[in-house]
């Protein structure tokens, strides 16, 4: 068949194809069919050069004529089909927006983890930065950089859990204040909450506890500046009524040490049967003191140019009073009825 008519036949195929076409893919199927590399088209316009002059122009008119229009009807098949099909996929995957959402079950916070964070807040509030360790210690870190080296008899004060040789489950968070120390430079001001443990089981007492350390080492810190930082700290836990008091104790890590109590923010003191104080009209919270100068030498500080206060408090210890709540161990037994109160 002459070129001209085969051009003919194959431009009215390819028209009558997309004008069937049902999707995309198929147009995308007839484009390759008849303006292809191999497709028939275009194999007659690559041998126009081989044919005699006069018949060129003719063929290759009609051949480029030919491609255009199909070129023209399919894009407008396209973009119709492509419109048609975005319209379909909308409609699909529409989302009923009215429907009711599903209602997700909210936990709480643990009571302790409650007094914690109130605790850190407080610090982070007067700018001090907060500081981890890990709950499995070196002895090193736990006793002998605190001063409390090997046979001292300050380490029979905590019945310790021994992991292996020389390593421990920490018996308090003083650990990390040595680790933040060796690592940073002073001026330094931190708090360190953290789990401690203990061989210790009694309505006051869980092998594993929580404590939340202060450290603050700067120059020309003294024994008020712990004073007012922990009376302050009480109120914002406490309320504003909590008062403080310091008692004389004794920790190998500072000189001098005290014992940090809080007034009963249950009676004031004033009710001799409060169950809370059982009369005592003061609470216990923890331990604090001006840091021992032969700990500062232990990490590379000059105890010539700075001095530093340190106290570490019960944090669980502190939530039993703030919430009444009469035995410890209920804090870590994981009974839902329990934690459910809070
Ligand atoms: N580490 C002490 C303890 O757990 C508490 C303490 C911390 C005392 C910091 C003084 C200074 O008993």
């Amino acid at each position: 068949m002459a070129a001209p008519e085969r051009i003919e036949e194959l431009k009215s195929a390819a028209l009558a194809e997309v004008a069937t076409a049902g999707s995309t893919a198929d147009l995308e199927a007839v484009r390759v069919r008849y303006l292809g590399r191999s497709a028939e088209l275009t194999e007659i316009k690559k041998s126009i050069g081989s044919l005699p002059p006069e018949e060129r122009r003719e063929v290759g008119g009609s051949a480029n004529l030919a491609s255009r229009e199909v070129e023209a009807a399919l894009g407008s098949r396209t973009e119709e089909l492509a419109a048609a099909e975005r319209e379909e996929r909308l409609r699909r995957e529409a989302v009923d927006v009215t429907l009711p959402g599903v209602p997700h079950k909210r936990g709480s916070l643990h009571p302790s983890q409650r007094v914690i964070d109130e605790v850190v807040d407080f610090f982070v509030g007067l700018g001090y930065g907060v500081a981890e360790g890990p709950e499995v210690e070196t002895d090193y870190y736990n006793f002998t950089a605190l001063n409390i080296p090997p046979g001292h008899p300050a380490r029979g004060m905590q019945d310790t859990f021994f992991v292996d040789e020389g390593v421990v489950l920490r018996t308090h968070t003083s650990p990390v204040q040595i680790r933040t120390m060796l690592s940073q430079e002073p001026p330094l001001y931190i708090v360190c909450p953290g789990r401690t443990y203990r061989r210790d089981s009694d309505p006051t007492h869980t092998p594993m506890f929580n404590q939340v350390e202060g450290l603050a080492v700067d120059r020309g810190i003294t024994l008020s500046h712990l004073k007012g930082t922990l009376a302050a700290m009480s109120r914002h836990v406490f309320g504003g009524d909590a008062d403080i008091r310091l008692r004389p104790s004794y920790f190998p890590f500072t000189e001098p040490s005290v014992e940090l109590d809080v007034s009963c923010f249950v009676c004031g003191g004033d009710d001799p049967n409060c169950k809370v104080c059982k009369g005592a009209g003061w609470l216990e919270m923890g331990g604090a003191g001006m840091v021992d100068p032969a700990v500062l030498s232990e990490v590379g500080y000059d105890p010539e140019e700075y001095t530093g206060f340190a106290f570490g408090m019960g944090p669980d210890r502190m939530a039993m009073v703030k919430y009444g709540i009469p035995d410890l161990r209920l804090f870590f037994e994981g009974d839902l009825r329990f934690l459910r109160q809070f």
